[in-house]
This record gives C-alpha cells, sequence and structure tokens, in this order.
C-alpha cells in the first residue's frame, strides 16, 4: 500500500503536519505546486492539507479537480486552522468545501494549527489588519449596546 502526503504550505502550520503525518505513515510527501498530478495514479492512499482562509481549504482544488483519479483509492484532506477544535467548525468547513457526495469519498480532519502574522504574506497581512480595525471600531462603538 503506497501512501502520499501533498500540501499546499503559507505560514508553516499545514507542512509540519504533513510532515509529521508522512513520517508516522513511511509515506511519500510533496508540496502540491512541484508536482503533477498525474502522481496520484501510482497511490492507494492520498492524503492532502491546507490551511484555512475565510473556511476555504488553501489549494483543495488540487484534489477536487482529480476526484476521477481517487476512485478505488482512500483519499483523506485535513485542514489546519487557528480556531479551536469544535464540531460545529469541522461541519462547516466540510459543508463549504465539499459536496455530500463528496463528503463520503473524501475523509475530512480538522487540526489545529496557530498564526504566526511575521509569516504571512502581504495580501493576508492587508487582509488581518482591516480585520483587526474593523473589530477594534465595532468594540470600541458597540460596546455600551452589548452590556
Ligand atoms: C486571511 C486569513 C484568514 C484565515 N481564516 C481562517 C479561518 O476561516 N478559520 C481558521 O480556523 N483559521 C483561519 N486562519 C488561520 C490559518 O488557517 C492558520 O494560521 C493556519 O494554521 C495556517 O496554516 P498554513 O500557514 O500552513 O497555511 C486565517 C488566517 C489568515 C491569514
Amino acid at each position: 500500500m503506497k501512501t502520499v502526503v501533498i500540501y499546499k504550505p503559507k505560514s508553516g502550520f499545514t507542512k509540519e503536519y504533513a510532515k509529521w503525518i508522512a513520517q508516522e505513515l513511511a509515506a511519500d510527501i510533496f508540496e502540491a505546486s512541484k508536482i503533477n498530478s498525474e502522481i496520484l495514479i501510482d497511490y492507494d492512499n492520498i492524503i492532502y492539507g491546507g490551511g484555512l482562509y475565510a473556511v476555504g481549504i488553501n489549494g483543495v482544488e488540487f484534489i477536487m479537480q482529480n476526484l476521477d483519479k481517487l476512485k478505488d483509492k482512500k483519499a483523506v484532506v485535513f485542514a489546519t486552522g487557528a480556531s479551536t477544535f469544535k464540531e460545529e467548525v469541522v461541519s462547516e468547513v466540510s459543508k463549504k468545501n465539499f459536496t455530500l457526495e463528496q463528503q463520503e469519498q473524501i475523509r475530512f480532519f480538522y487540526l489545529r494549527g496557530g498564526f504566526n502574522f511575521s509569516k504571512l504574506k502581504p495580501i493576508d497581512k492587508v487582509l488581518m489588519t482591516l480585520m483587526k480595525w474593523k473589530m477594534k471600531f465595532f468594540l470600541t462603538n458597540y460596546r455600551y449596546k452589548l452590556i
């Protein structure tokens, strides 16, 4: 049984999990951008990992566009995110990223990642700064209404 772990890295959390999983399963490991999807044919078990960005799994299209190659194989997708583990989080991410039919074909796991502002790409830094300002504005202007 051949297993491969494929991941899309951003700030390092998914890569770390991908390395741990590959080591534990004695699996091959590849960064998604460095391989051709044709290699999926060579494996029995396919594990894909990406970080969560606005509930979307980074780069999950790699799996979605190749579902035909995953027939008769075991397919697992994991996502790392900053949210604490809750069934509601797993369910929301599953619903956003997979149809009901796909949820039967693909086993999904949520793994707690983290947040490292210094390692974010400029676009993500801008997004997070805007979100911080928005939250600050909300807390400053509406906190009295909440009390
Ligand atoms: C713009 C942005 C959006 C994010 N959205 C979510 C989210 O919806 N849910 C979550 O749990 N974490 C979210 N995060 C946190 C990342 O998913 C978390 O840091 C993840 O572990 C990153 O893994 P990576 O660096 O391997 O991509 C977000 C981070 C950024 C910068």
